[in-house]
């Protein structure tokens, strides 16, 4: 099963009515005409209205909030509430609530409180989901269920003690093979009963938190197990559901590039992927592109929904800042640009109360269809009635591909040495910003990903082998493409094991080195390295971690220039069957990074629309009709000229661009053109 059945891009988002009296919601309606808003996910968290005490369903606000959205022609993403759990529930069962990292049993509070593990909870879970299923299933107005919430943090609990231990004998089969997995004969840890071993907390294997372990094999299977256990409550939840709804596909909102889950491991059993895009401080396009594109690769490259984003302002940071104007409109046609089928808000109106009262919402506390924000979502909603639905189920076609893997992120960050200050998100978001900003399609793709149709293939920081990877990446060279792999490469097997070879492991041959030793430095300091010759050369810098580079048949592209080992080799290309293994051996600063990965674009012709103007983001899409669509973002504050390559028609506008002549963008401007034929 795949995505909704839609005509047009679903437009609305989060709505809680429930926190409403009727009279509002005959007004938020009037509202919701005003701006087009044509979808609705209810329910998100109504479980303690759903249920008001274990042995009573009572579903009066549901049935009226459903009625309502109904009677008013929406579309209705349904959820099942179980985000958070009744206050009830904790006190009569208190084990549905969390252990924490540091052994502190919660007690009723917050949300995205339950233990994954919890009988209790499983139970009553599965069961709501499945009375709201049994309920509305056969309302035409429901085309897709929302489990759950955001699912994440962790709970170490003796129920999760117990869950881990099942699940290591399941993955070893025996207490011999686990010892070996997590070489235990280091500081005296054989274990001789599964019953030995606890979870890995601050009261047991961890000392500064849950980054510094004493046993990475440990924290790794445990990471693995919790990202399970969630995905088992998810499951749990699904199958209730399709007990009732044979057709409707289900889903529920990811984070994007949130470490705790794996959501690689869980992507095979949602319909389709859907996420909360809510960018860090900077909002950089670029950061939003990566996750977008990750999400987009969770379904081997299937479109997905933008479940949330703010209208305006977020209120869970420390300073929140309005989104200027035009640049919703931009952020939002960005997430199309990657493949999202759907633009949802959170939230349609403002809570009143609680810690969200300040979160920006399509309505505001005076409920006011007049302010800025109301009108820039309002204008939105017709632009994309106007759009209609060429775009959906439109894939993106890229030739480059960047892995992206949660295995290599955990055992990197929880590594006691080399370096604690080489974060996997920023490696892999400096090798994605170059490709960026190089104006090429890129799909963000898991390690087991099908890698036979990609000339370019980018592994950063592939601090974790598994599998028959290295011989699928060799292949992509043998027959003509490049890999461009990092330092921290090919460093350890699935279990975090060292492999017993020169480094960079099951890497080494296809990458032509050997690294015997490196060096990690702490911030302020930079080694120059010397990239290429003459005048398309360009000194960077090199920061964090610099590896000592043997060449073993690849070519020397970058060196060091100082340090005892100065003019040592940073960077190397090796020739490999028909193509090349690229190597960076160094923590290159953006342009460094962008030079190498330019040289490796250029050798296979992948040329990127507009690189000189950096502001300017494009995508591709191709729909099911075979019409091709580029988008064009201007994330720049100020408007530019930009010269048409291809003619096509602006979809947003009607205008005509011909090609070869200049067109404009505003500042934050957009244009979706069909490119002709
Ligand atoms: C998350 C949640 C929403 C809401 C928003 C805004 O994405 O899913 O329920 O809390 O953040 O903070
Ligand atoms: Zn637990």
């Amino acid at each position: 099963m795949n995505l909704p059945v839609s005509s047009s891009t679903p437009f609305g988002g989060d709505y809680s009515p429930e926190q409403w009296p009727q009279d509002v919601w005959k007004e938020d309606y009037r509202l919701f005409d005003t701006a087009r808003i044509d979808t609705v996910t209810l329910g998100v968290f109504t479980w303690a209205q759903t249920q008001p005490a274990e042995e009573l369903y009572d579903f009066t606000v549901l049935d009226g909030i459903v009625a309502e959205a109904e009677a008013h022609g929406r579309r209705i993403c349904l959820a099942t509430g179980t985000g958070a759990h009744p206050a009830w529930m904790a006190r009569a069962h208190p084990e549905v609530t969390r252990t924490d990292f540091e052994g502190r049993r919660h007690r009723y509070g917050q949300r995205h409180n339950s233990c994954p593990s919890s009988p209790v909870f499983r139970r009553l879970s599965a069961e709501v989901a499945g009375r709201i299923a049994e309920r509305y299933a056969d309302r035409p107005a429901v085309i897709a269920w929302h489990v759950g919430n955001e699912y994440g943090g962790a709970c170490y609990c003796e129920r999760c003690t117990a869950g881990f231990r099942g699940w290591l004998r399941e993955r070893y089969g025996t207490l011999e093979a686990l010892n070996t997995a997590w070489n235990t004969a280091f500081w005296s840890h054989t274990f001789y009963d599964w019953d030995e071993i606890e979870a890995p907390s601050a009261l047991t294997e961890h000392w500064r938190g849950p980054d510094h372990t004493a046993f990475q094999g440990i924290t790794l299977d445990y990471l693995r197990f919790m990202s399970d256990a969630m995905l088992a409550n998810f499951r749990d939840e699904k199958a209730a559901i399709r007990r009732f709804s044979a057709g409707t596909p289900v889903t529920t909102n990811f984070m994007g590039m949130y470490r705790p889950l794996d959501y690689h491991r869980w992507a095979p059993h949602l319909d389709f992927a859907s996420w909360d895009n809510y960018p860090p401080e900077d909002g950089s396009p670029a950061w939003m592109g990566l996750s977008h594109d990750l999400m987009r690769g969770l379904k081997d490259g299937q479109p997905f929904w933008l479940m949330e984003q703010a209208p305006t302002t977020t209120a869970c940071r420390d300073v929140n800042p309005v989104k200027r104007p035009g640049v919703m409109r931009l952020w939002s046609w960005q997430a199309v640009a990657h493949g999202a089928d759907a633009v949802l808000y959170f939230q349609m109106r403002a809570s009143r109360g609680a810690s969200e009262k300040y979160f920006g919402a399509v309505i505001n506390h005076a409920g006011r269809d007049d302010t800025r924000v109301f009108r820039e979502v309002a204008s939105l909603g017709a632009e994309l009635e106007r759009f209609g639905g060429v775009a959906l189920g439109a894939r993106t076609p890229a030739r480059t591909a960047l892995l992206f893997d949660w295995d290599s992120w955990w055992a990197l960050e929880m590594s006691d040495g080399p370096s604690r200050l080489v974060r996997y998100q920023q490696v892999v978001l400096g090798y994605y910003r170059a490709l960026w900003e190089a104006g090429v399609d890129v799909d963000v793709v898991p390690v087991t990903a099908d890698l036979s149709g990609y000339d370019v293939v980018v592994a950063p920081v592939l601090h974790m082998l598994k599998g028959d990877l290295a011989a699928r990446l060799e292949a992509v060279a043998r027959r003509g493409g490049s890999v461009l792999a990092t330092y921290l490469s090919g460093r350890v097997d699935e279990s975090d094991n060292a492999f017993l070879a020169d480094v960079p492991g099951p890497l080494a041959p296809l990458m032509g080195v050997r690294v015997d030793e490196w060096d990690a430095r702490g911030p302020d300091f930079a080694n120059p390295v010397r990239l290429g010759e003459g005048p398309q050369g360009l000194v960077a810098e090199a920061r964090l971690l610099f590896e000592l580079v043997q060449p073993r048949g690849a070519e020397v592209i970058g060196t060091y220039q100082a340090d005892f080992y100065a003019g040592t080799p940073a960077v190397t290309r090796n020739s490999f069957g028909a193509g090349h293994g690229w190597y960076v051996a160094a923590g290159l600063d953006q342009a460094g990074v962008g030079w190498v990965v330019r040289q490796v674009l250029d050798t296979h012709g992948i040329a990127g629309r507009y690189p000189g103007l950096p502001g300017l983001e494009t995508a591709a899409r191709v729909a099911p009709d075979g019409t091709r669509l580029l988008f064009l973002l201007n994330h720049a504050a100020e408007p530019v000229e930009v010269p048409a390559e291809a003619g096509g028609l602006d979809l947003l506008t009607g205008e005509r661009i011909e090609p070869g002549r200049p067109f404009g963008l505003d500042a934050y401007g957009v244009r979706v053109l069909r490119e002709d034929d």
